[in-house]
């Protein structure tokens, strides 16, 4: 079979930035630069970017476009022993696909709800009772809520359309669509926020700087935690995109392009989420830190309350709000069932179109779970160990297996030979040294926090029930590159 390929350098580049450009852009980093120093923060943003975040995507985009492969066979054609690496991010990713598809389902739900504000004045009650009918524990599943699993299943469909018509007529030509309208959605929603008044209170608390801060190591982490997750390394997403690169592409540049327009985007919404909220805070005779939200709290209920309260072009604003959540997420998740499928089809010599049947098969199957009134808390649980034993570990087994044992220099040779700007040996200390090194850090930081406390003061047997899931995912990483029908 011969494999697919983009069609143009820029097709590339949108796609990778559709997937870089997720939830975290928007729900996360406004909020972790307000508590990590406000406009300091963008000082340690940088270097973790620099340091860690570009150097990665290098190495992943060296890996795709030199060994043509998925991440489990481009890995494996690094070196044999390396395939359950590569599983380990294809399962990794499928995992966050099965809650990330249902966040995309409840965006569904609210965008068709922004043209009349129909989540009503409580926004808390809509959300937590109306909408997802939350249970009183993990274990009370209840039946589903049957508004979410229509957004659901039309999440569903819509990435399963985009995937049968593979990379150019599928991923390429969806992201030559979306991606130019999230960023005019960006900057309508920037306009409105600013135009309000009290705006710029909420934007200086954005970016008021605390230089004291930079000496915290907590803060560091948070910078590193975020630059990592927002280009979404070590999901085995950016090796797959990068495998149907065609030879002789840019890699340096491309990473550099991708990168920093994935922190732009962070930068530049953090204006319209805090303005907003500083809007609400005057409105409301409140200080910010008393409206401040992040995650799914701030999407689902701080702001559709602050959408009522608008002086003006409400229904406008919130449609646009919506919007931008829907495409931002739905362009990620189709990157995530895309790193999915290709490896099942790598592996098994699957044609693409029954490899996405079986992959959105399963992956709507699972998400069904999500879709009950205990939905909510699994994703919580899930969502908060696959970042740290997912995403991160990958990360740390990646740049060992290839910077020590493969050769950070062979890659990095091959990334040079037809970029713009090389690769310099400081690409290799990157990859040797100091991202290994940070990651290990945060791995060692966060098991030490999960062991001190049940995450999110939840039972501990079904903090149990979220762990175990993660090591069952490692073991089938490990059962499926002992399979051994593949291609060499
Ligand atoms: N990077 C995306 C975001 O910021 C999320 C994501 C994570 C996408 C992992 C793919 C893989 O929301």
């Amino acid at each position: 079979m011969t494999r697919e390929v983009w069609n143009t350098r820029t097709g590339f580049i949108l796609a990778a930035i559709g997937s870089a450009v997720g939830l975290g852009n928007i729900w996360r980093f406004s909020y972790i630069a307000y508590e990590n120093g406000g406009g300091a923060f963008l000082i340690p943003y940088l270097i973790a970017l620099l340091t860690a975040g570009i150097p990665l995507l290098i190495l992943e985009f060296g890996l795709g476009s030199k060994f043509l492969g998925s991440a489990p066979i481009a890995l494996k054609r690094a070196k044999k022993s390396f395939e359950w690496m590569g599983w380990w991010g294809v399962i990794a990713s499928f995992i966050i696909t099965t809650y990330y598809s249902v966040i995309v389902g409840w965006s569904f739900v609210y965008l068709v709800k922004a043209f009349t504000l129909g989540w009503g004045s409580d926004t808390g009650a809509f959300f937590n009772n109306e909408l997802l009918h939350v249970s009183d524990s993990p274990w009370n599943l209840g039946n589903f809520s049957y508004p979410v699993l229509i957004g659901l299943l039309m999440t569903w469909l819509i990435v399963w359309v985009i995937e049968k018509k593979g990379v150019q007529a599928g991923i390429e030509k969806s992201s030559r669509i979306f991606m130019p309208l999230l960023w005019i959605l960006l900057i309508v929603l920037v306009l409105r926020a600013i135009t309000l008044e009290g705006s710029i209170n909420g934007i200086e608390w954005y970016l008021k700087p605390d230089f004291s801060k930079l000496t915290d190591i907590k803060v560091w982490q948070a910078a590193y935690g975020q630059a990592f997750y927002s280009l979404g390394l070590g999901m085995a997403i950016m090796i797959t995109y990068s495998s149907y690169l065609p030879k002789k592409s840019d890699i340096v540049n491309n990473a550099f392009i991708i990168s920093l327009a994935d922190g732009a985007f962070s930068f530049i919404m953090g204006f319209a989420v805090f303005g907003t909220l500083g809007y609400m805070a005057y409105a409301k005779g409140l200080g910010i830190e008393e409206v401040v939200a992040q995650s799914i709290g701030l999407v689902f209920v701080v702001l559709p309350e602050a959408l009522n309260m608008l002086p003006g072009l409400k229904t406008l604003t919130a449609v646009a709000f919506f919007l931008c959540i829907v495409i931002a997420a739905l362009s990620s998740l189709i990157s995530l069932v895309e790193a999915f499928a290709s490896a099942i089809m790598d592996k098994f010599e699957m044609k693409r179109s029954k490899a996405v049947d079986l992959t959105i098969c399963f992956g709507l199957l699972f998400s069904l779970i999500y879709a009950t009134r205990a939905g909510i808390y699994w994703l919580d649980i899930i969502d908060h160990f696959i970042n740290t034993y997912g995403l991160i570990i990958v990360g740390i087994l990646e740049t060992v297996a290839i910077g020590w044992i493969y050769g950070a220099d062979k890659i990095r040779e091959w990334a040079n030979a037809y970029s713009d700007i090389r690769a310099g040996i400081w690409w290799d200390i990157c990859i040797k040294i100091i991202i290994p090194a940070v990651l290990l850090y945060i791995v060692y930081r966060e098991t030490r926090s999960n062991l001190a406390a049940p995450y999110g003061g939840y039972d501990p047997a079904a903090i149990m029930v979220g762990a175990g899931i993660i090591v069952l995912g490692i073991i089938v990483s490990f059962f499926m590159s002992f399979i051994k029908k593949e291609i060499e």
